[in-house]
């Protein structure tokens, strides 16, 4: 039996739940491609699956190919093509690709197989494995949610949670559709907030972005903090709130999308920490922090 590393969730809720063990090596079936993780990452998702309690964990369960014990999370991941099943055509052993888990997670792990039709694509030259894994998750957000909005150029949209994951990629997508944004944020992040695109940058702990005068197309919260009652201040007549509390899809074409704006270097991952797979307790705890800016990504393959 072929065994590899993985990080498990033995026990759920605090971080130190988490354990590296050695489990059995997934074996690809016949639409899949078993891929060699090089990296991957903790989102916020990652360590509120971990911290859930057992109620929540049988509702939530079913949705996520369950969350029993010793559950391998991890929603995303960059790495290289090992074996495909007869039936894939996209890829080969030795392609380099980053992609999407799906909502069974199993990404903190040596390796993962993944159906050919999931959100999987070739990794650009210019992205480095580290910065591949960190796009899927965080930038599917933003987009799927964002095109709900039609953007026009000159329109005015405001980022709420500006340098979480999805808000540094909300930020960086709107101003691609030629939207003005304002980014809402700590001030320790506004420099990156405004280098990311937006032309303007509000402080939360202390102003009030809904008291200014100001009003705006669009208001996309990215870190589920505040209602649509708040947002409908501050929005024009015709304004439309957004949020992460969306349902959203995960499309393959919206990674190639997010792919080429890559490599065309209109869009890149924010990267806050990074940590070894057998770091992966500390690396979950600064997640709980609540205070990471863009993403938090886990080495697991050495080389780079
Ligand atoms: N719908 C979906 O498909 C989907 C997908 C992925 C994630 N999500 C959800 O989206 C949310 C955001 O995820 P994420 O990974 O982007 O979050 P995250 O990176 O963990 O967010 C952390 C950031 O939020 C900022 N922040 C915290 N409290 C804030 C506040 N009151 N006002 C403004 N900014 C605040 C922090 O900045 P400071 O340190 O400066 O406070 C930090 O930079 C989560 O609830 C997640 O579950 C939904």
């Amino acid at each position: 039996l072929e065994t590899m590393k993985a990080a498990v969730v033995s026990k759920y809720g605090a971080p130190s739940g988490v354990q590296v063990l050695d489990v059995e090596k997934p074996q690809p079936k016949r639409n899949e491609l078993l891929v060699r993780i090089h990296a991957t990452t903790v989102t916020a998702g990652d360590a509120m699956l971990r911290g859930m309690s057992f109620a929540a964990r049988s509702v939530f369960g079913l949705f996520m190919g369950g969350l029993g014990k010793n559950k391998i999370l991890g929603h995303e991941f960059a790495g290289v093509v090992e074996g495909v099943g007869e039936q894939v055509s996209l890829f080969r052993p030795g392609d380099t690709v980053f992609a999407s888990a799906g909502m069974k997670g199993g990404a903190h792990a040596e390796y993962i197989c993944v159906p050919e039709s999931s959100m999987i694509t070739e990794k650009p030259i210019s992205l480095s494995y580290e910065e591949a894994a960190a796009i899927p998750i965080g930038g599917n957000t933003a987009l799927d949610i964002l095109r709900k909005a039609d953007i026009h150029p000159r329109q005015k949209v405001l980022i709420y949670g500006a340098s979480g994951s999805v808000g540094t990629y909300a930020v960086q997508l709107a101003r691609y559709f030629g939207a003005e944004v304002t980014g809402v944020c700590s001030k320790r992040n506004h420099d990156l907030v405004r280098g990311l695109g937006a032309s303007a940058t509000i402080d939360y702990h202390d102003e009030d972005f809904t008291q200014q005068g100001e009003t705006y197309d669009v208001v996309f919260d990215a870190v589920r903090k505040i209602s649509k009652e708040q947002a409908e201040r501050a929005l024009t007549k015709r304004g439309l709130f957004l949020s992460v509390r969306l349902s959203t899809r995960e499309k393959p074409e919206n990674l190639v999308f997010l792919k080429e704006l890559a490599a065309a270097g209109e869009f890149r991952p924010v990267i806050d920490r990074r940590f070894t797979l057998d770091k992966i307790v500390e690396a979950h705890t600064y997640v709980d922090t609540g205070r990471k800016t863009g993403n938090v990504v886990i080495k697991v393959a050495d080389g780079e």
